[in-house]
Parts: structure tokens; C-alpha cells; sequence
């Protein structure tokens, strides 16, 4: 026997046509079925209200382009991620395939030279980009209250950015990444108190070897850039929360001319 088929709730069932309105244009249709699908999602996640929380916020006058090296910073962070994932898919992190393979990237991969270069670059930029956002962040004093936690998320960030740097250093597995490796890690192991065992673990034991490599790449490709990936996100939360500085040669106005203003 066949089971009759249940009716469709009338929210799935299209618009019956008004009298006198012209057929809709297909992309008229596509548009108001983009606007129901993100309608279909906000019902069910509410992530709009966050959205426009993060998006709508009271932005002080006087902002200038010295505001963009944040967001400047993250996006060198993310052409790392992006180029760091098409590189690793041809490198190979063993001692004795490693320069081979960083020189397979480089002269046999399509655009591989390219994105390498951009991978190259782009970190230096992204420490550059780091130090002149700290640099605006002092001078503009939002460092002060209530803005304290955010500078020290930031100092965390800069060290793991450093972090970044010197693990990707040694994996091209060269001679010259090779060797300062090696002096990388005789400074670190030379520092007061933890710097003997730091720099055991850097090395993966007493000595450069096997296991080092495969260590610096765990380090420079799984766990720093999930970090950083995190302490993006606090950070972008407590600048929506707090809101941004004023620039410090912006005098407030005083609150009686503002209720004057209002009047
Ligand atoms: C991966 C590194 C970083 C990223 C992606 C990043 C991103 C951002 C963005 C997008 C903003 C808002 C826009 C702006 O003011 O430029 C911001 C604000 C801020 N950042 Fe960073 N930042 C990073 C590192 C740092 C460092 C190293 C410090 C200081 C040690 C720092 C301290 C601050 C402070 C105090 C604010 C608030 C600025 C204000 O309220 O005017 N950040 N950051």
C-alpha cells in the first residue's frame, strides 16, 4: 500500500504570486534564495547578532591608516597559512629527503618557486607588519587601561611570531639553516636556568639530530600556528569589546558641550 506523502510546511512552498506582479528575473530568484539560505542558517546558529557585533562598533574619529597594521599583521599570517599548506604537500620533513624536497618545490613544482618566495617573504613582512602595529599600539597608549590584557596577548603573539621564524629557519635543510640552527640552539641552551632544558628540547636531546628536524616542523606547522590562530581570536575579541583608541591628539570633548551638541 502507498503511504500518502506528507504535506510541505508552508515556509518550503514558494510565494504565491500577487496579482499584477511581473515574473522574477533568475537573478532576482538567485538572490532572494541566497538571502533564504543565510536566513536558514541564522535561524538555527543566531550568528548574525555576533556578526554584527563584531562588525558594527563605534569607531572613534581621527582613525587613520596606522589603525590598518593589525589587521595588516593578520593578513600576512594568513598568506603563511595558506602558502604553508600547498608546501606542505611536497615537503618532507626527514633528514636525508628534506633538501631534496624543498629543491623539488622550487624547480619542478608548478608555481612552486612562487609560493615558496611568497611563504619566504611573506614572514618577513609579517614580523615588519608585527613591529610596526606594536609600535603604533605604544605610541597611541593603548596599552593603558582597560586595554593591558590585549598588549600582553599581543607580547605573546610577537614571541611566537619569532618562534615561527626560527623553526621555519631550519627547514629548507641546507648548509646555512643547518649551521644557525645549531647556533640558535647553543644560545638558547646557554640561558639562565630553563635555557639547558629549552634547548634539549629544541634539539630533541643532548644533540642536533634525527628527531630535530621532524621537531622544528611539528612545532612550525601544527602547534605555533594553532596558537597564534587562538590568541588572534582573544585578541580580535577584546579590540570588539573595548573598542579602539582614540589617536592621542584628539582632545575629548568635555561632557557639557556635549549635551549642548545634543540640544
Ligand atoms: C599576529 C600578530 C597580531 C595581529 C594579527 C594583531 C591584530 C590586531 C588587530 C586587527 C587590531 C585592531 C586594529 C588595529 O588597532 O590595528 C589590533 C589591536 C591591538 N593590538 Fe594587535 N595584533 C598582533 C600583534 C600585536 C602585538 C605584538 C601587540 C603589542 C605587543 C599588539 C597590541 C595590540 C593592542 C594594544 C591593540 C588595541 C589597539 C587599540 O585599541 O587602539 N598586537 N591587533
Amino acid at each position: 500500500m502507498k503511504l500518502p506523502k506528507p504535506p510541505l510546511p508552508p515556509a518550503l512552498l514558494p510565494r504565491p504570486k500577487r496579482p499584477g506582479e511581473p515574473r522574477q528575473r533568475p537573478l532576482e530568484q538567485a538572490k532572494e534564495a541566497g538571502i533564504a539560505s543565510i536566513d536558514w542558517i541564522d535561524e538555527r546558529t543566531a550568528l548574525s547578532g555576533g556578526g554584527r557585533w563584531l562588525m558594527f562598533r563605534k569607531v572613534p574619529k581621527g582613525t587613520n591608516w596606522f589603525y590598518t597594521l593589525g589587521s595588516a599583521t593578520m593578513f600576512a599570517f594568513l598568506n603563511q597559512a595558506v602558502t604553508g599548506v600547498f608546501l606542505a604537500m611536497y615537503y618532507d620533513p626527514s633528514p636525508t629527503r628534506a633538501y631534496e624536497s624543498a629543491r623539488y618545490i622550487t624547480n619542478d613544482v608548478f608555481l612552486g618557486e612562487f609560493v615558496r618566495g611568497m611563504h619566504k617573504w611573506g614572514s618577513t613582512m609579517m614580523v615588519i607588519l608585527i613591529f610596526l602595529h606594536m609600535a603604533r599600539t605604544f605610541f597611541f597608549g593603548a596599552y593603558k587601561y582597560p586595554r593591558e590584557l590585549n598588549w600582553v596577548i599581543g607580547v605573546v603573539l610577537l614571541i611566537l611570531t619569532f618562534v615561527m621564524s626560527l623553526t621555519g629557519y631550519l627547514l629548507p635543510f641546507d648548509q646555512r639553516s643547518y649551521w644557525a640552527t645549531i647556533v640558535a640552539a647553543n644560545i638558547t641552551a646557554s640561558g639562565p636556568l630553563a635555557g639547558p632544558y629549552l634547548g634539549d628540547f629544541l634539539r630533541g636531546g643532548a644533540e642536533f639530530g634525527a628527531t630535530t628536524l621532524s621537531r622544528f616542523y611539528a612545532i612550525h606547522m601544527l602547534l605555533v600556528p594553532g596558537l597564534i590562530a587562538a590568541l588572534i581570536g582573544a585578541h580580535l575579541y577584546l579590540v570588539a569589546r573595548l573598542g579602539t583608541t582614540a589617536p592621542p591628539w584628539l582632545k575629548p570633548t568635555e561632557p557639557e558641550k556635549l549635551t549642548q551638541e545634543r540640544v
